[in-house]
């Protein structure tokens, strides 16, 4: 269950347990003006767009071509940084990993 350290779109941070199978999607959405995940982790909305800081991007396993088509189509994608948070599953190796809410579309 790793701590991961999150910063919402009005800028507030927040620190989050993460439960280790979840993907990041179920946790980002309990806290405020956050993701909305309006397609419930089909990856099929992208309203689940996160950052994750650079040192961190690479060592979370990559996004499958679907994730990234949809990522592409954001008017905020960042190649080093996007993901779609119901896409990405927490494990501990994440322990202390930082992450940005993406702006609303
Ligand atoms: S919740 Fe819709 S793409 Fe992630």
């Amino acid at each position: 269950m790793p701590t991961i350290y999150v910063t919402n779109r009005s800028g507030k941070k927040y620190t989050l347990k993460a439960e280790n199978g979840l993907t990041l999607m179920e946790p980002l959405r309990e806290i405020d003006d956050s993701i909305e995940a309006l397609c419930g982790g089909m990856c099929s909305c992208a309203s689940c767009h996160i950052f994750i800081s650079p040192e961190w991007f690479e060592k979370v396993p990559g996004p499958q071509s679907d994730e990234v088509e949809l990522l592409e189509g954001t008017e905020t994608y960042r190649s080093a940084e996007s993901r779609l948070a119901c896409q990405v599953k927490v494990t501990d190796a994440m322990e202390g990993m930082t992450l940005i809410v993406a702006p609303e579309e």
